[in-house]
């Protein structure tokens, strides 16, 4: 009941609305939805489409091709074939108009045997001339008969008496029933002498000519695609820092442009680098002359309480600068190599077990990665170091599934809220905490391991652990 009145309220409430508006709302309500349905198919197509230049490209070319051809194939056989089966029946049909005309001129010719030798002879057809019994019905005929329809048409044209025809029964020959005044005419034709049979050597040159062409494309477009496949490789390895072989800019003008402007980008890169590395090298060559002179004139001197002092602070100052210099350099010289990533962790559990830590590492999948072992090993000897400061338990445990090796590194300390998540990967910045006053540290580990994970084409991310700290998780493609 409430649901009538509603209903009824509806209708009122519509029929308030005035007509144009309304025409105008079902007009957008129709247009979202035809914007739906293209979206819906533009998507059904690009899933449909292959996602690989190579096969695109070979689409882009065939597609057209093909269907062109098909398409003047379609209206070229068509009219050709129109036209000669026109011409060939209006010429069948004359000649047994002819015969017509002679059987009703003859009658005289004994059986008709004169008349039918002729047409046997001259005309290539084989008539009988029958009893006037009633023609046969019409068969069932295939849906698309084209020639019994031109035949037809002329029959009715040429001679205008009663026919009865069949096309479809003989393979290669067709037959012809007239029902003339006092007999019935039968005629027995060669279907070729009808219509043109059909070009079946049109339809394989064609073929064979689309073939050629395809296999053309393929050989073209491999070589130009190549030299894009190329520099995709080397791209991809530069990012992630593995060796990059030497190639040469091969290809289209554009392609060969792309791949000198990375080379170009690639030498200015590394040169950057061994620059850097140079000065580096320098910088710390001094630096740690002077302390090391540091060390030894304390050395000499009567160890007091100022000197012990001045011991520690030069031995500070040298791990801070071993710590820069760390950072700085990077460990861009190293290269990749295949590395027990869960001989590493075991290691590293031993290492922080030995001093005092307990640290527990497990590794599942294939523990054998390509990444710079050095410098790998710094980054998670960082991440494992600061899990040690500031939790009591740690826990390493490594992945390596789908070309990625994900180590997982938690621990049950205090972890860093979230808003300073981001914040503690920045250089020398460190929680201004009272839990860290006693430790001497630089504020460089994270910043280090980021560093190195990103330099290998991955990353690091920091989360709540599950043990109730820290948990880091690295990631690198492997
Ligand atoms: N596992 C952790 N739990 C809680 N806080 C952490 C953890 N790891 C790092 N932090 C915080 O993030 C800050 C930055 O860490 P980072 O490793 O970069 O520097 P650091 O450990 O202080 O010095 P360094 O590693 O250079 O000796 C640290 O000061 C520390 O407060
Ligand atoms: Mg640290």
């Amino acid at each position: 009941m409430r649901e009538e009145s509603a209903r009824a309220m509806a209708t009122m409430v519509d029929q308030s609305v005035p007509p144009r508006r309304r025409v105008r709302a079902s007009y957008r309500r129709l247009l979202r939805r035809v914007r739906a349905a293209a979206r819906r198919l533009g998507r059904a197509v690009r899933d449909a489409t292959p996602k690989g230049l190579y096969a695109r490209s070979l689409l882009i070319i065939i597609a057209p091709v093909v269907l062109l051809q098909a398409v003047v194939a379609f209206v070229f056989m068509e009219r050709v074939w129109q036209q000669v089966t026109a011409h060939l029946t209006a010429q069948l049909v004359g000649d047994i108009a002819a015969i017509v005309d002679m059987l009703d001129t003859y009658p005289q010719d004994a059986g008709f045997a004169e008349i039918t030798r002729i047409a046997n002879e001259r005309l290539g057809l084989n008539i009988a001339v029958l009893p006037p019994e009633p023609l046969p019905t019409a068969g069932p005929k295939p849906f698309f008969t084209p020639l019994d329809r031109v035949i037809s048409r002329e029959l009715s044209e040429q001679i205008g008496k009663p026919f009865w025809i069949d096309t479809v029964g003989r393979s290669n020959l067709i037959e012809i029933r007239i029902k003339l005044d006092d007999h019935v005419l039968r005629v027995l034709a060669r279907r070729s002498q009808t219509y043109a049979p059909n070009s079946a050597l049109f339809i394989a040159g064609m073929v064979a000519t689309s073939v050629v062409l395809l296999a053309v494309a393929i050989v073209f477009l491999r070589n130009q695609i190549r030299p894009i496949l190329t520099l995709t490789a080397a791209v991809d390895n530069f990012g992630k820092g593995r060796p990059v072989p030497d190639f040469a800019p091969r290809g289209a003008r554009e392609v060969r442009q792309a791949a000198a402007a990375f080379h170009a980008m690639r030498e200015r890169v590394e040169r950057q680098i061994d620059q850097r590395t140079a000065m580096l090298a320098g910088v710390s060559h001094d630096l740690r002359t002077v302390l090391t002179r540091f060390r030894l004139q304390l050395a000499l001197i009567e160890e007091t309480a100022d000197v012990a002092a001045l011991k520690s602070d030069v031995d500070d100052m040298n791990r801070m600068l071993e710590g820069y210099l760390a950072f700085a350099r990077g460990d861009f010289g190293e290269d990749v190599a295949p590395t027990d990533v869960a001989a590493l962790i075991d290691e590293l559990g031993e290492a922080g077990r030995v001093s005092g830590h307990d640290v527990r590492g497990s590794f599942a999948g294939d523990p054998i990665v390509r990444v710079r072992p050095q410098s790998f090993k710094r980054c998670l000897d960082n991440l494992i170091g600061n899990a040690a400061r500031h939790g009591t338990h740690v826990v390493v445990a490594g992945r390596h599934t789908d070309g990625h090796l994900t180590i997982t590194v938690d621990d049950d300390g205090p972890g860093i809220p979230f808003e300073e998540q981001e914040a503690v990967f920045k250089p020398f910045y460190r929680l201004d905490d009272a839990r860290d006053r006693d430790q001497s540290g630089t504020g460089l580990g994270l910043p280090i391991a980021r560093d190195i994970a990103r330099s290998h084409g991955g990353d690091i991310a920091l989360s709540d652990s599950p043990l109730g700290g820290l948990r880091v998780t690295v990631t690198v493609p492997a």
